[in-house]
């Protein structure tokens, strides 16, 4: 007897009719047609099933603190980093606890059960730091929450950066951050890269640095990371989050540093809400886009997701924790408008994101983790087109969110179908 059988689910890979059996919380039988008996009998309906949302960059420490104490008026990612360093002697503990377990409340109810946060080690207090790991205790049975070592004042650039840093990995952060292009200089920012990749291989921990967050064609911190990554051996552990410059480099360049990268075996996190808002800002017309290479990266054979980054806080007002608005968002302003395209923008919120994660048992096969989300869709094209409902968002076998189909009530009685949004 199984405890859950999900039938009749569309699956990502194009697979119709397959049916899930889950025991113990992991996935035992996945097949067409599974006659096996179950406690409980979900019908998919032909509605697309995946595996959850995994973010593979955000901020859980400052997301919901919008407007305090004020709004960022130019917009510019200096004017965020300004804002966050005066409201950050006003935050509580208990203020950001509660404001990171809100969010996490979304994000279950989005499907999203995996994300990447940076935390600020830069204050010395680390309120921030006890905070974050208090809340991934708290949200371990529903999402599984990585902490980044966060430097967001500058490793060489704070007073004794370096030390804080290290405190909250002893505390219990498991990652190596970073963010070069915001030290004193060019040549500083190199260094904090070689102090910090030398403490990944130490420790055996990972590196995701902020890297290149600027529009400065001239800012090639990455090239750097990519350096040290293989000089110290730390292929396959580290990640490059941002890269915006790339977007303004000379193509020359380019066509150097992508194989560099791909040759260090370094992973890229592109954040497309935020940096198509906050890059471009000193420009006139035109404005540059200030992504990153993400399908130029993709075709190299690189490793790149797309992070939600910040929602509603000093960097970026709106944002919900739908990974679906994020690949929306990516698609659009890397012009990635093939069939093929479009599903490597899903696969960058879903498997691409979880391989960078490294996350254990994901995805929809025996003897993987039962976390699966019923989108109302029935591609992944779909998924995105619609920022799908999630009809149903399941951890370990249970279900842990719901959402009402959505569906019209005029000439209800005139339509073969009540659910009129992805039936073409
Ligand atoms: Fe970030």
């Amino acid at each position: 007897m199984l405890d859950l059988k999900m039938i009749n689910c569309t699956l990502a890979d194009g697979r119709t009719g397959m049916d899930i059996g889950i025991t113990d919380g992991r996935i035992v039988v996945l097949q067409p047609h599974l006659i096996a008996e179950a406690e409980q009998v979900i019908d998919a309906e032909g509605q697309l099933v995946t595996p959850p949302f995994v973010d593979a960059h955000f901020h859980l420490d400052s997301t919901l603190s919008f407007g305090q104490p004020r709004v960022n008026e130019s917009g510019t990612l200096l004017e965020g980093i300004a804002l966050w360093g005066e409201l950050k002697p006003l935050l509580t503990q208990e203020a950001v606890i509660e404001r990171a377990l809100a969010y996490c409340d979304w994000a279950v109810a989005r499907g999203l059960l995996a994300i990447r946060s940076h935390v600020d080690v830069s204050d010395p207090r680390m309120l921030v730091v006890e905070a974050l790991l208090e809340v991934r205790e708290r949200v371990k049975p529903y999402i599984d929450l990585q902490l980044v070592a966060f430097p967001q004042d500058g490793l060489l650039r704070t007073p004794n950066g370096l030390s804080h840093l290290i405190r909250a990995l002893d505390r219990g952060v498991e990652i190596v951050g970073g963010i070069p292009h915001f030290e004193r200089t060019m040549t500083e920012g190199a260094e904090s890269i070689r102090i910090l990749c030398e403490l990944a291989a130490e420790r055996g921990l990972q590196v995701d640095m902020h890297c290149d967050e600027t529009d400065d064609p001239l800012s090639r911190h990455i090239e750097t990371l990519a350096f040290h990554t293989q000089r110290l051996g730390l292929q396959g552990r580290v990640v490059g989050s941002h890269l915006t410059s790339m977007h303004s480099m000379d193509n020359y360049y380019v066509s150097k540093l992508i194989p560099l990268i791909k040759e260090a075996g370094v992973a890229v996190i592109a954040n497309p809400l935020i940096n198509i808002t906050l890059q471009g800002r000193h420009d006139t017309y035109p404005k540059r886009r200030g992504m990153t290479r993400v399908p130029e990266l993709m075709a190299a054979g690189v490793d790149v997701a797309f992070g939600q980054d910040c929602v509603m806080d000093p960097w970026y007002s709106l944002g919900s924790g739908d990974m679906l608005e994020v690949a929306h968002m990516g698609l659009h302003v890397a012009q990635m408008t093939s069939q093929t395209a479009m599903r490597d923008c899903f696969h960058a919120v879903t498997t691409n994101a979880a391989k960078i994660l490294g996350l254990e048992g994901y995805g929809i096969a025996v003897g993987a983790k039962a976390d699966l989300v019923l989108l109302q869709a029935k591609s992944p094209m779909d998924a995105i087109r619609l920022r799908a409902n999630r009809l149903m968002v399941i951890r370990a076998g249970r279900v842990i969110a719901r959402s009402p189909a959505l569906f019209s009530l005029l000439n209800i009685e005139d339509r073969p179908e009540k659910i009129i949004f992805n039936d073409r």
